[in-house]
């Protein structure tokens, strides 16, 4: 097994070449649109360069961290999750999700590995602070921030056009402390081999 983040049910790894062709999982879910209700991927077709370039900037550019979300079970690539606009100077980063497989809904999969890439982001990479945005029609991604300890901080009005509709952007952030007395034993406990603390 590859070793990264290595969980007790998920673990989350940087990709492989295999991982980005168009017979991989990653392939098929970025051409399945029913996904793409709250995200903006189906404006433009998919093909295996845009994801090499997308993969190649993740490993070229330190603001990008890009890694895939594996069953442990049956070694499956079922997800991806990021940090982008990595701020270092500022020790904070936006963070992202998107659970591919449908099969794996709803089983607090993504809960479990936002909580595990925010304690790598705060013990490991050093970060005071980690936020995200979300469309405030999407309920289900709301309720996986509500359960990692992703706080409403704002609300951008009118800040998505998708389906013909304006919606708000929800700001949601959590920093390190408040969020490591709160949530670092939680997530702690979901590793097999908890990232080392690095806090300088
Ligand atoms: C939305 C998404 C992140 C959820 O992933 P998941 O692994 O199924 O999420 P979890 O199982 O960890 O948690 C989902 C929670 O939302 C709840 N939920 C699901 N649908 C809901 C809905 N329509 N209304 C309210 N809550 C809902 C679930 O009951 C669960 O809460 P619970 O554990 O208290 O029961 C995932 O389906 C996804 O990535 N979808 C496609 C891309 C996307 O939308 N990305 C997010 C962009 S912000």
């Amino acid at each position: 097994m590859k070793q990264f983040l290595v969980g007790n049910r998920i673990s989350l790894h940087g990709l492989r070449p295999e991982d980005l062709t168009v017979n991989s999982p990653y392939y098929s879910w970025l051409e399945d649109l029913s996904l793409d209700q709250y995200t903006e991927r189906s404006y433009f077709p998919n093909s295996e360069s845009r994801m090499r370039a997308y993969y190649d900037a993740s490993t070229k550019n330190q603001s990008l961290i890009l890694l895939g979300i594996f069953d442990n079970d049956s070694g499956k690539h079922i997800g991806n999750i990021t940090f982008q606009d990595i701020n270092w100077l500022n020790r904070r980063a936006f963070i992202a999700y998107l659970l591919g497989d449908d099969s794996f809904s709803g089983k607090g999969i993504v809960t479990e590995a936002v909580l595990m890439m925010m304690y790598y982001g705060f013990n490991r990479l050093n970060f005071n602070r980690i936020y995200g945005g979300v469309t405030a029609l999407h309920a289900a991604s709301m309720k996986v921030c509500e359960k990692v300890g992703l706080k409403e901080e704002g609300r951008m009005r009118q800040h998505f056009f998708r389906n013909g509709e304006f919606s708000d952007s929800l700001v949601v952030g959590a920093v390190r402390d408040e969020w490591m007395s709160e949530f670092g034993n939680k997530a702690k406990d979901l590793f097999q081999i908890p990232p080392t603390y690095q806090r300088l």
